[in-house]
């Protein structure tokens, strides 16, 4: 019944329930119609009858162990618990009867006879549910006296940075566990022990040694004191809430912000948030207080030359000094000589007032974000085959999947959030493939979860095994031929299907190349194309390589030949490394495309965003990033204004960044932290956490999610308002009085967010574009019934070789990626407990590597590219395959980009992260680069520490 009306803040005790079938029955007196299947109890919540409850909540299934909800059912013997028993057509239930409450009365009795009874001084005093429960059920006497055995000395278990188990106030109800079984997939817990010895264990060891991953299912679930957040012990409970969206991984979880004044006192997941219904990870849910760390600078700063002190300046004088440095450059060396960078952590209101900044202030397209080093090649890819340069799903699609194939993208670290509803279907009886050079954790390393195929290939080798499946299901007859005929070019399918069909494609002349068994190749290419749904969900470890684009070509032309595209169930799914990766594409934050993918050499698009703007605009593609970066070595590019992003540790070969920085007349930085680049910087703009600003952010599946400002900025201002006021003191104004004004204007001049405002977010929750007239509530499936440009259209895509090899010198393959507890480039996490998990970056490398090289668990090795060298701590693992090494780039001082070398993605310069050729041996000391770092980065926090100490700048 799809009328039904739902309150997020009501907890209905067990799940909802869909069904064909509805079913009618009486509660107290009052009749209620409710789909098959749905619980006594979720159906009395329904028709506004509250039956107590404490083991049932309906974020998980009903375990029937507290015996509070007890109910009579006409005709029915005995007391059957509301939570357990289906409704069922016709009956007649009373919730509320004296036999019910003398029984629920003596339930909580025992209950409270081995509770401690210090409700006034315990932190969830106000927000128990036993305490509600005690209330509910008229407790007044206990007769039972705490003499006996009880567990009231048990002890606490603080070892988690951000929440305390204290089994003394434990009622042993297993929600608990069932969350992180149910919600979050990792199976930590467990009820140890039977009768009055039953307690919750994580595997008999403290929480922080177990194999918690700390997202907070289980202290979300619990309905006592027992598992509690650090922050509410330490302030109380919180007064108020405001839903906003996580700022961390493009799952694009929302949350509530939960407040005592202008202070956020926990951030719990939002039951109806789209992306997340009611889950999160650890980033998301602990790891915000960076936006108070001591490091974070809220003043604006200027200075003539990197190695002169900052002086903090007021907010006009740093736009003043900011516009007239930019006015110089332009005059003395030319309009293009300046360009911005927008960073996929902004907001969509953000990114489109810095390229609007760039196009009609600056006068160029010099315009480019960093999905220029991560996700590029989707937008190409996705764009030339499908015709829209996005994920074509929502996430809840992969519920209907039945093989999952996932390629260069690690879930569980990347994308948790996601990764556990994907584990719930895996634990359904998907069946799963993995590409992927390294064994991730779901590859068999998750609790009931198995990979059936791991095709564990030689990184840089991911176009030779699309050709190599796409071979067999051409060769092999399993192409969807009347799907093809009728959603595709048949020309190019013909084409496409000859050129894989080629000998030189099949997965036996390509066994050398990968280094996976063809049977293998063959096995997993058959099992797609026969499985039933078949979605393909990919990461960076597709798109960091020479062929990126080509592979994201080649992952769409599989989907399209196996009539996997425009249903639930299916798809091709880029997983978004950041939070607005999408978005900050959307908004025209690439060189060549107006917000919506169109692109500057359109006369219609230009002319409309010169009337709008009023101000001519160039015909002529911008700077990507690395044209600005060699321009800036060479001499011509002289002025960058990059607002959020950190291109001195993000992008590769850092000597090459740092030494273009250096050689700009003015950086102009806009961040929380003094990050890497800041450190090259003349101009540095405070910037605003995602806790003090308004906007939006849209994640991985179009999601389009609102951001919302829940205290007072530090600095003064919210950053689309800094560059507003840069942007008016160079001679233009951009009159925004709210972002919302920004959404006004997107919607107004670009097609697939025709249909977006805020009062719209606020109604809905978020909105997945296109949003328009046909679509006024957004689209969670794209290419439905066509693809958005008419018919899909095959490309061939021949696989060749990285120009990155390996040789004597440098035999081994190094790839990088992330991990769960830190995001990015860690400017955030560092500054949070998250590091108590990760405290540096390490080289994963093969036993029989590191035996080669005498090489033993945690020794210093340095690692040689023909890039740079830098040294990082080993640690020795057979998750990776002999020959490869791997590393995070979650910590500056790791130089991971040091080494990686400047080859890039044919037709969009994303950076070939994935494949160096470098050199492992052990050292004693850091490399050359690592010992400058140290030296430049301390006089750089010296430069800025008397500023720091000076007193606050005031906002005019
Ligand atoms: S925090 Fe998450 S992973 Fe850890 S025990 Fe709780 S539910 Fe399980
Ligand atoms: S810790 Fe909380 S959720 Fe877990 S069994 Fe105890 S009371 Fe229930
Ligand atoms: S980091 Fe990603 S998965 Fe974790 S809470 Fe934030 S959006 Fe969700
Ligand atoms: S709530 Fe039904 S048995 Fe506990």
């Amino acid at each position: 019944m799809d009328d039904i009306k739902y309150d997020s803040s009501k907890d209905y005790g067990t799940p909802k329930k869909v069904s064909e079938k509805q079913v009618t029955l009486n509660i107290d007196g009052v009749d209620v119609t409710v789909p098959d299947g749905t619980s006594i109890m979720h159906a009395a919540q329904l028709s506004g009858v509250t039956v107590p409850k404490l083991c049932a909540t309906d974020s998980l299934e009903p375990f029937g162990s507290c015996r509070l909800c007890l109910v009579e059912i006409e005709g029915r013997r005995g007391y059957p618990a509301s939570c357990t028993t289906p409704v069922a057509e016709g009956i007649a239930v009373k919730t509320q009867t004296n036999k019910l409450a003398d029984v629920r009365r003596g339930v909580m009795e025992l209950y409270i006879s081995d509770h401690p009874l210090d409700c006034l001084t315990c932190s969830a005093n106000g927000d128990c549910e036993l305490q509600d429960m005690a209330g509910a059920v008229g407790l007044r006497d206990v007769r039972y006296g705490y003499e006996g055995e009880n567990h009231l000395q048990a002890e606490k278990d603080e070892s988690n940075p951000y929440f305390t188990f204290d089994p003394s106030k434990c009622i042993v109800c297993s929600r608990c566990v069932r969350a992180c079984e149910e919600t979050q997939g990792t199976f930590a817990l467990t009820i140890e022990g039977r009768g009055f010895d039953s307690k919750v264990s994580a595997g008999n060891e403290s929480f922080m040694d177990s194999e918690c991953v700390s997202c907070g299912a289980c202290v979300q679930a619990c309905p006592t004191a027992t598992l509690m957040d650090k922050t509410v012990i330490d302030a109380g409970t919180p007064e108020h809430s405001v839903i906003t969206t996580c700022a961390y991984c493009g799952v694009g979880c929302s949350f509530n912000a939960e407040m005592k004044g202008d202070e956020v006192v926990r951030m719990t997941p939002n039951k109806d948030g789209g992306a997340n219904h009611g889950h999160s990870c650890v980033k998301g849910r602990f790891a915000w207080g960076y936006a108070t760390h001591q490091d974070r600078i809220t003043t604006p700063m200027i200075r003539k030359s990197i190695h002169d002190e900052w002086q903090k300046v007021s907010w006009d004088e740093a736009f003043d000094y900011a516009a007239s440095e930019i006015k110089r450059i332009q005059a003395k060396y030319g309009k293009d000589s300046v360009g911005g960078i927008t960073s996929s952590r902004c907001t969509n209101e953000e990114v489109y007032v810095t390229q609007k900044l760039v196009r009609a202030v600056f006068g160029s397209n010099n315009v480019d974000t960093c999905a220029r080093v991560c996700h590029s090649p989707t937008g190409y890819g996705l764009k030339q085959t499908l015709g829209e340069s996005a994920g074509t799903q929502d996430f809840d699609s992969v519920m209907k999947s039945d093989v999952i194939f996932i390629i260069g993208a690690n879930p569980t670290d990347g994308h948790p959030v996601f990764a556990s509803m994907m584990k719930r279907r895996l634990r359904e009886g998907a069946k799963l493939i993995i590409a992927d050079p390294r064994a991730i954790d779901l590859v068999e390393n998750s609790p009931h979860v198995r990979a059936d195929y791991h095709l564990n290939l030689r990184p840089g080798t991911n176009v030779a095994l699309i050709s190599a499946m796409s071979h067999v299901i051409v060769t092999e007859g399993l192409v969807k031929e009347d799907y093809v005929k009728a959603r595709c070019e048949w020309d190019s399918f013909e084409t496409w299907r000859d050129f894989v069909a080629l000998a030189e494609n099949s997965p036996e002349s390509l066994a050398d190349e990968l280094g996976v068994a063809p049977e293998k190749v063959r096995e997993a290419a058959k099992l797609f194309a026969t499985g039933g749904n078949g979605a393909i969900y990919y990461g960076l470890g597709v798109t960091e390589h020479s062929q990126g684009s080509t592979m994201v070509m080649g992952i769409a032309n599989l989907a399209m030949a196996t009539g996997n595209l425009g249903r639930e169930g299916v798809g091709v799914n880029p997983l978004r490394g950041q939070n607005n990766v999408q978005g900050s594409c959307d908004m025209g934050s690439m060189p060549h495309e107006f917000p919506g993918y169109r692109h500057v050499a359109d006369d219609a698009t230009r002319a409309l965003f010169e009337k709008a703007w009023g101000r001519p605009l160039s015909a002529d593609p911008g700077l990507r990033i690395p044209n600005m970066l060699d321009l800036a070595a060479e001499g011509s590019f002289k002025a960058v204004y990059c607002v959020g992003e950190d291109i001195a540790q993000s992008d590769p070969d850092t000597q090459h960044v740092t030494h273009a920085l250096e050689s700009m007349e003015c950086v102009i930085v806009q961040d929380l932290f003094l990050n890497e680049t800041a450190m090259y910087a003349h101009v540095f703009f405070p910037g605003a956490s995602f806790l003090e600003k308004s906007g939006t952010f849209t994640n991985a599946e179009r999601r389009i999610s609102p951001v919302r400002r829940v205290m007072s900025p530090k600095n003064g201002y919210e950053d689309w308002e800094i560059t507003a006021k840069l942007s008016k003191a160079l001679g233009y104004d951009m009159d925004y009085a709210h972002a919302s004004e920004i959404m006004d204007e997107i919607a107004a001049l670009t097609p697939e967010f025709k249909g977006v405002s805020f009062d719209k977010l606020d109604e809905l929750g978020s909105i997945q574009w296109p949003c328009n007239e046909e679509a006024p509530e957004g689209t969670p499936t794209m290419h439905v019934d066509e693809f958005v440009r008419g018919k899909g259209k095959f490309f061939i895509t021949k696989y060749v070789s990285t120009t990155e090899k390996v040789n004597k010198k440098f035999p081994l393959i190094l790839t990088t990626g992330r991990i769960l507890s830190q995001y990015n480039v860690g400017a955030q996490t560092r500054r949070t407990a998250n590091s108590e998990w990760h405290k540096e970056d390490v080289i994963e490398i093969h036993p029989h590597d590191a035996e080669e090289r005498a090489i033993q668990e945690g020794d210093w090795v340095g690692i040689g590219s023909r890039a740079g060298e830098t040294v990082l701590r080993a640690t020795i693992t057979e998750r990776v395959q002999p020959g490869v090494v791997y590393t995070t780039f979650h910590h500056p001082e790791s130089g991971a980009n040091v080494i990686t070398t400047d080859n890039s993605d044919w037709a969009t310069n994303c950076p070939e992260f994935k494949v160096t050729a470098v050199q492992v041996s052990r050292v004693n000391q850091l490399s050359d680069w690592q010992q400058k770092y140290e030296t430049f980065s301390k006089e750089q926090i010296e430069l800025t520490e008397n500023a720091i100490a000076s007193p606050d700048a005031v906002v005019e």
